[in-house]
Order: C-alpha cells, then sequence, then structure tokens
C-alpha cells in the first residue's frame, strides 16, 4: 500500500492522493465548464488514482488500467450503478436496462438480449441504406463543394436508424411522440447536471415541467403502441421482441419495463453512435491519406453497390477506423460505479461506499498504454499490437454495451456508403471542432466540412 501525504478532509478518510480542499473548491467553475479537461488535469498531476476531497460519499477517479479492469471486470459483483450519473439518466429511463442497478438488471438482460440478436442486426442494414442514400440525395442535390453540418446529418441518420429497428419502417405518429419527448426529456437532464444545485424533481420550476411533460407523453405514447399492436406471431422489429420475451418463469416485461427499455435503447443507441461518426469523419478531413486508404477498401468492396451485411465483414480497415476514433473520442466518456464492499484499486485502498469515476477517454490515451496516444492511427488495430483490456468504449465486463455490434454494424456501413460518394475536407483556416462532453462527446457547434462528390462515384 502507497503512503499518502497529509491531507485535511472534511468528514472523509484519505486514501489516495488528490487535490486538497482548497484547491478543489477553487476547481468548481473548471469542472462545470468542462467536467472531462478538469479530470484529465488531475489525473495527470496526481496519477492514476485520484480522490477528490468532498465529505460523501469518498469519490475517486481511477485510471489505473488494472483498476479498472477490476472495476468492470474482474472484481464486477463488488460495484453497482447507484450513482449521480445513473440516477440522474433514471428521470428519462426508469429501471431499463443501462441504468437499472444489479438485481433489476440481472433479470432484465436475458430477457433483453434477443432483441439484439444476428435477425435484428441484419434488418439494420437496410435502415441504414435508406439513411445513407437520405443524406447522398441531400448533398447531390446542394451546388458542387458546400460545406454542410455533418453532425446534424448523422444526428438525423442514427436516430432514423434506431427508431426503424425498434418500431419497424412504418413509423406511426406515436413513435414520432415518443422519440422527441424521449430527447426533450433527455435535453432537460442534461440542462440539471450543468448546474451545480439543482431543485428536486417535485418542484415545479421550467426545466422540471418540461421534464413531467415529455415523460407523460412518452407514457401515452408508449401506452398507445402497445394498444394497438397487440401480440405479432412472427416478431418484426426490436420492440415485437420486447413484447414476446419472457423470463424463466414465464412472465413478460410489464408495460412501464417495456417503456424504459425502449427509451433506454433510444437514449443509448442514437447519440453514441452519431458521435462516433461525426468524430470519424473529422479526422478523416484532417488525414487525408487515410481517408485515401478507405476509400480504397470500400471501393474495393462495395465496387458502387449498396453494403449489404456480408460487406460489414470485410471491410476491416472501415471498422478500424471507428475503433480508433472511439479510442480518441469514446462517445460514453464517463462510466461510474458505487463500491458495495471495500477494495484495492491501484494500490490504493478504496473504502465500501465510494464513487468510482472511470473515463474511457483518459484511458484510451494512457501512454503506459498506447504508444503516440493522440495519434490517429487506425493501423493499429490491424496490426493487433494493442491491450484491448484497456479499450473500453463500450464498456466491459458484464455491464457492456448490449448494442455493441448493432452500433458496429451501422456505424461501419454508414461509414462505408457515405466516404464511397463523398471527400470531405474542412473550410480553409478551419480545424477540429473542440470536443464538449455531454451526455456523449459532441463537437461545439456541430461539425461543418466541405462536402464534394468524388469523380465517377
Ligand atoms: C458507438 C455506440 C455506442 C457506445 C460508445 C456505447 C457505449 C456504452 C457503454 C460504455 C456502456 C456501459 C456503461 C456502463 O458500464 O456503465 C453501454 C451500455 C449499454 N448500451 Fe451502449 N453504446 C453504444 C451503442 C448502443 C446502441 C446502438 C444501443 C441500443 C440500441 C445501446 C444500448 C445500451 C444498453 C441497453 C446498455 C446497458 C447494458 C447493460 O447494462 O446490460 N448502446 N453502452
Amino acid at each position: 500500500m502507497r503512503a499518502i501525504p497529509n491531507r485535511r478532509y472534511v468528514t472523509t478518510a484519505c486514501t489516495a492522493p488528490g487535490p486538497v480542499g482548497q484547491s478543489m473548491l477553487g476547481s468548481f467553475g473548471a469542472i462545470r465548464r468542462n467536467p472531462l479537461a478538469y479530470l484529465d488535469s488531475v489525473w495527470r498531476t496526481y496519477g492514476d488514482v485520484v480522490q477528490f476531497p468532498v465529505p460523501k460519499p469518498p469519490s475517486y477517479l481511477v485510471n489505473d488500467p488494472d483498476g479498472v479492469r477490476s472495476v468492470l471486470v474482474t472484481n464486477a459483483r463488488n460495484y453497482g450503478k447507484s450513482t449521480i450519473q445513473y440516477s440522474a439518466l433514471s428521470l428519462v429511463t426508469g429501471e431499463g436496462l443501462l441504468s437499472a442497478d444489479t438485481a433489476e438488471w440481472k433479470r432484465q438482460r436475458p430477457m433483453v438480449q434477443p432483441a439484439f440478436h444476428r435477425e435484428t442486426l441484419t434488418t439494420i442494414v437496410s435502415h441504414v441504406a435508406t439513411a445513407a442514400e437520405r443524406i447522398i440525395d441531400d448533398w447531390n442535390a446542394l451546388p458542387e463543394g458546400s460545406v454542410v453540418d455533418i453532425d446534424a446529418a448523422i444526428m438525423n441518420a442514427a436516430l432514423e436508424v434506431v427508431g426503424h429497428a425498434l418500431f419497424g419502417s412504418d413509423l406511426s405518429t406515436d413513435a414520432d411522440a415518443l422519440t422527441t419527448a424521449t430527447l426533450d426529456a433527455l435535453d432537460v437532464v442534461i440542462a440539471r447536471a450543468r448546474v451545480p444545485i439543482t431543485p428536486p424533481a417535485w418542484v415545479p420550476t421550467p426545466g422540471n415541467r418540461k421534464l413531467s411533460s415529455s415523460v407523460a407523453a412518452l407514457d401515452r405514447a408508449v401506452h398507445s403502441m402497445l394498444d394497438s399492436r397487440g401480440v405479432r406471431e412472427v416478431p418484426a422489429d426490436m420492440l415485437d421482441l420486447l413484447i414476446t420475451a419472457r423470463d424463466d418463469e414465464g412472465h413478460a416485461l410489464t408495460e412501464t419495463e417495456i417503456r424504459d427499455q425502449v427509451v433506454t435503447f433510444i437514449v443509448a443507441g442514437h447519440e453514441t453512435v452519431a458521435s462516433a461518426l461525426t468524430w470519424t469523419f473529422a479526422l478523416l478531413a484532417e488525414n487525408p491519406e487515410i481517408m485515401r486508404t478507405l476509400q480504397a477498401e470500400v471501393d474495393a468492396v462495395l465496387g458502387g453497390n449498396a453494403a449489404q451485411f456480408a460487406d460489414y465483414q470485410r471491410l476491416p480497415f472501415a471498422r478500424a477506423v471507428i475503433d480508433e476514433t472511439l479510442r480518441l473520442f469514446p462517445p460514453a466518456w464517463l462510466i461510474t460505479r458505487n463500491s458495495l464492499g471495500d477494495d484495492v484499486l491501484g494500490g490504493y485502498e478504496v473504502p465500501e461506499g465510494s464513487l468510482i469515476i472511470m473515463s474511457p477517454w483518459l484511458l484510451h490515451r494512457h501512454p503506459g498504454i498506447w504508444a503516440n496516444p493522440d495519434r490517429f492511427d487506425p493501423q493499429r488495430f490491424i496490426d493487433g499490437d494493442i491491450d484491448r483490456s484497456a479499450f473500453i468504449p463500450f464498456g466491459a465486463g458484464p455491464r457492456q454495451c448490449i448494442g455493441r455490434d448493432f452500433a458496429y454494424v451501422e456505424a461501419v456501413l454508414l461509414l462505408a456508403s457515405l466516404v464511397a460518394q463523398f471527400d470531405v475536407e474542412f473550410p480553409a483556416g478551419e480545424n477540429c471542432p473542440p470536443a464538449v462532453p455531454l451526455v456523449t462527446m459532441r463537437p461545439a457547434n456541430g461539425l461543418h466540412l466541405r462536402v464534394r462528390a468524388r469523380s465517377g462515384a
């Protein structure tokens, strides 16, 4: 065990290095402006395990690769999801799979898993094709070399794909209402997270009123959708798969449980994929030689045709480009847990009841793990000379992302469909926008790139 220099705390015992009370007080503004930049600075100052001088709960940033692995994988049963991050999210997602704590999650996960089986993945391909065609038509209709907001286009496409996967191709008004209400409610939760003191959800502030009316709209839309749909003989989309799911004792998910999963899929499966693809385009615009390698692969595999499911396996460089983007700009930049018993992480004692903060962004830039960590180099994923256990864009262990394959198929095929047709570049004098850590990692004010149809495409 390492010795810690004495520091003054309010009530929490000091077990790991970290900022002292005074410098912490001065940091609140910085945390609010950019929590990730703050975490990065304390990691670089104090090391792989940092304790924050807050009274309760004892709070630690863990960026020690073995420590993160222990929390998420090898000692995962010692950690739960009762954290501020997940309780804020649960205002929208209820007890859906992402925010559910261990007991509830154990029951749900096997019931939800079939919604992500291979058949779902194959149907995503046609939804991706529809979304890609819309973008291609839009961009082709613009004057040559126009500047477009890639972020906005990709956000719409990702919402369309997850919406179609969930509710089928014939999106009803209920599906639209549900999606809009989900995103409205999420906006309130994000706004709440940016203010240091938030009134409880029952205080009728404008934000809370918007939250409760969005949640009520969500409930109405799900109720009416389930009412009109019933149980279909052959499940046609992910909602059907949730409706027909049964646990070991033959029980179905309740209406509320189905609502919570549907909302969770929209929240977890929309902005994450969009964020990954948006940053991919930013990095490709900055690295034209990597774009040329990617386009050579895509041209050889697609040969001018629309992408099929089988093409996914035949695009290893496109997958490496997505992986390298997920390394540098992991959409889920923060993962939190609460400890259920004492543990030792990175050589420091961490008591029961602690808040553990981990950040794929920081771990993916750890110089002890990654050679040239700040360099965009997809080839590292092809060469395979990397420590996969320190690559956690989808988390790791039992709570790893259930939508991982969904996300890969969507991102790789949408990327391939678009770069087959277009080149992208930053307008003169502009470069990669700053990353803003919101629910996911987003570019400040969108991503504005010049798109040019490739000659012969
Ligand atoms: C690039 C895209 C995506 C990224 C980066 C991502 C990231 C993550 C991460 C880091 C976790 C684990 C959180 C934790 O351990 O606390 C997670 C869990 C989850 N994700 Fe994703 N995700 C993506 C796409 C999707 C998609 C497309 C869906 C669904 C359509 C989805 C649904 C979920 C769900 C339901 C969970 C909870 C799983 C469980 O606890 O059993 N995600 N995701």
